[in-house]
């Protein structure tokens, strides 16, 4: 039996521009692997194609090009109707959790309907169900009635955990869940999904822009830059053995959550490129400090640094990857 969840090869996701014969190219050729209890985090600037790709291993949007095998089954080109019964194994958490709800309905009918819909319950094994969720999640069970304009954010974002929890899924997809709250109560719902990875063994992918976050619940980071993975790093290397020159760059930029840290900054020249016209060759070339003009022409293939690390970029191979080693 393989405990890999969810896997994904070549995932390419191209939108059509209004003009035509234009696309967004979102997604370029992503591989990925997720198991059981594990937390894959992905971590890249806005517009990297992030969510588009939560949205694509979910089937909740349809990939241009690439497979995506879940649970064994591969569901690429499965239609909506086959889907849906697969949908109790695969949940999403969303980073707005006030346009996530009805604001209609009660709280506790919020938390119940994954249940109505997937399982054939009696009334009252949902009601106990749907209570037993909100204590799992810490939320009083008072809220049960009331609907969400009564709930601050952080408890509505325990509401939608408790309705991805409800079925047992095998895989959630968490986009930048903590985001929209106040920092008090981040790390209060960081505590709880740490808690959840390890008690119903899911595979979490975890979107987000801030590395500290990544950095506190994954196991193994993504860093993603213009919808392609530059970098694959168990989260142990992640601060201590960046090899990718933009990895080494997002890092440098990242707020240490010690003051006292001394963090050396290698701020990016230039904007990110348009994902309408890719950058030929390596698509960080524009960018990076260290490039030379073979990675003008040629997309480099990913290295093996160690097991589990990896990275894409033409300079490993005679290391010369290191930004501050190699720009005095
Ligand atoms: N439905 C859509 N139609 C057209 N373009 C889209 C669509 N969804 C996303 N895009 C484009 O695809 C690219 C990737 O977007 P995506 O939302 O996946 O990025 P992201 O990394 O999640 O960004 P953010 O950090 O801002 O949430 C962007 O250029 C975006 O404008
Ligand atoms: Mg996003």
């Amino acid at each position: 039996m393989t405990d890999v969840v969810l896997s994904a090869t070549n995932l390419t996701k191209r939108f059509p521009t209004g003009r035509s014969g234009n696309f967004v190219n979102a997604v370029n050729g992503v591989d990925l692997c997720i198991r059981r209890g594990e937390v894959l985090g992905m971590v890249g600037e806005s517009g990297s194609g992030k969510s588009t790709i939560g949205r694509t291993i979910l089937r909740l949007t349809d990939p241009s090009e690439g497979q995506i095998t879940f649970d064994g089954r591969d569901i690429t080109n499965l239609p909506a109707k086959t889907i849906r019964p697969l949908r109790k194994d695969m949940q999403m958490v969303f980073q707005d959790p006030w346009s996530a709800l009805n604001p209609r309905m009660k709280i506790g009918d919020l938390i119940a309907e994954p249940l109505r819909i997937h399982f054939n319950m009696s009334r009252s094994e949902c009601a106990d169900r749907t209570e037993i969720l909100a204590k799992r999640v810490s939320l009083s069970i008072d809220f049960l009635n009331r609907t969400p304009s009564a709930l601050s954010g952080g408890q509505l974002q325990r509401v939608c955990i408790a309705r991805a929890i409800a079925t047992n899924p095998k895989l959630i997809v968490l986009d930048e869940p903590t985001s929209s709250l106040d920092l008090s109560v981040r790390a209060g719902i960081l505590e709880l999904l740490q808690e959840l990875r390890v008690e119903t063994e899911a595979g979490f992918l975890f979107i987000s822009h801030d590395l500290g976050t990544i950095k506190l619940i994954s196991d193994r980071i993504a860093v993603l830059y213009l919808g392609r993975i530059v970098e694959e790093v168990p989260k142990s290397k992640l601060f201590s053995d960046p090899s990718h020159p933009y990895t080494q760059s997002l890092l440098s930029a990242h707020l240490p959550s010690d003051p006292n840290e001394k963090i050396e900054r290698l701020p990016l020249e230039g904007e990110i490129p348009s994902p309408i016209n890719l950058p030929t060759g390596c698509s960080f070339h524009t960018r990076c400090p260290l490039a030379i003009n073979e990675c003008k022409s040629k997309p480099p293939s990913p290295e093996q640094i160690s097991a589990g690390h990896m990275a894409s970029c033409l300079r490993i191979r005679d290391g010369k990857n290191i930004i501050s080693r190699e720009i005095k």
